[in-house]
């Protein structure tokens, strides 16, 4: 069902994309997935990178976009308005080596619309286009963006900017079938990613809402090339694995799993991050993988990652006894809501 895809000579194999999430997909993050579903990521792509950062040398965004060999196909996602700025990022990522550059046309974050950046840039489609005829002429490596369905239900342009973007060099574009006003709420509109998927000829791929193998058959349909998955990663990191060879949840109820996930993780984390800074990111993964397991709660409640790792190895040894009742948050659902927190930031 999952077919490769190519964007000049890269393949993409299988069709299936780590999504770019910010302060989700780092390195170590990207890592962990492609260690847990090996050949069932067919790329993956940063989080997004600042271009005023970059061009103003900042050392901290710098590192965002540092990667592993075996990452590869590996994708460099940068977002920004300034069109001298974003041909420069754009440069910059292919010396650093990456594979291919992406431009952010979908984040709703007020503080990255209010700059002139992500969605805002498809309320600017002759703006976007100088930015796209600067940084093509500037590279040689494959050019994408991703977008979204457009900026409010009375300015839907997706398609109109698609057509722009593939006519000025564009190599694949990814969309996000929502609003910028949606946010994360409501369904993602799978009709119109097969539309656009229909009217160009470079790969088309989609993005929202892909949980699981049957979202994902029912999404990649006519002549979609692959599916972007996001925060599904989140909740269960073999979901690429799960979705290509049509396996059930690994994960569900298996917590000696979801310990082995945990310290590897820890491992990656403490690889390329300061521990002071390792815990809040431990805890994203955790908070969202972690469903179901009784020391879920009071795994939560530590901060430091020292704090995290010695717990969960008292949980591994036995040693660990829940205190008071037992809560057994096996039914909780992952839901949206700290997505919309996310994009109101
Ligand atoms: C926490 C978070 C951070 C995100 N950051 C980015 C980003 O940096 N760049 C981007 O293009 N999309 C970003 N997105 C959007 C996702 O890539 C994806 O398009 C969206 O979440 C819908 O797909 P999903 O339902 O598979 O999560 C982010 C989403 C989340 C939840």
């Amino acid at each position: 069902m999952i077919k490769p895809y190519r964007i000049r000579a890269i393949e993409v194999n299988p069709g299936l994309v780590l999504s770019p999430m910010s302060g989700v997909t780092t390195r170590p993050f990207r890592r962990l997935v492609k260690e847990l579903n090996p050949g069932a990521v067919g790329l993956v792509v940063s989080e997004f990178v600042s271009v005023e950062g970059m061009t103003r040398g900042s050392q901290r965004t710098m590192e965002m976009m540092r990667f592993s060999e075996e990452e590869r196909p590996y994708c460099v996602q940068i977002f920004g308005y300034d069109i001298a700025r974003m041909r420069d990022a754009a440069m910059m990522v292919q010396d650093f080596g990456a594979d291919l550059v992406d431009i952010n046309c979908g984040c709703p974050a007020p503080k990255v619309v209010k700059r002139g950046g992500g969605c805002e840039l498809m309320r600017q489609p002759d703006h976007l286009k100088e930015i796209i005829r600067e940084v093509r002429k500037s590279i040689s490596i494959p050019l994408t963006i991703k977008i979204r369905a457009g900026w409010d239900e009375d300015s839907r342009n997706a398609i109109e900017v698609a057509k722009m973007a593939e006519g000025e060099g564009v190599e694949a574009l990814a969309i996000h079938g929502r609003t910028r006003s949606q946010l994360y709420r409501g369904n993602a509109d799978w009709d119109l990613v097969q539309e656009v998927a229909e009217i160009l000829s470079i790969p088309v791929l989609g993005s929202g809402d892909v949980v699981c193998r049957a979202t994902a058959e029912a999404r990649l349909k006519g002549k979609v090339a692959g599916l972007f998955i996001g925060r599904a990663s989140m909740w269960n990191p073999f979901i690429f694995s799960e979705i290509l060879h049509n396996q059930p949840s690994r994960l569900t109820g298996n917590f000696d799993l979801m310990l082995d996930v945990l310290f590897r993780y820890i491992e990656l984390l403490k690889e390329d991050f300061q521990e002071s800074s390792c815990g809040g990111k431990f805890k994203q993964l955790a908070s969202q993988m972690c469903r179901g397991a009784l020391w879920r709660k009071q795994l939560l409640t530590l901060n430091s990652i020292r704090e995290h790792e010695e717990f969960l190895k008292r949980v591994r040894d036995g040693s660990w006894r829940p205190k008071g009742a037992l809560v057994d948050d096996a039914n909780e659902t992952p839901t949206i809501d700290s997505c919309d927190q996310f994009a109101a930031s």
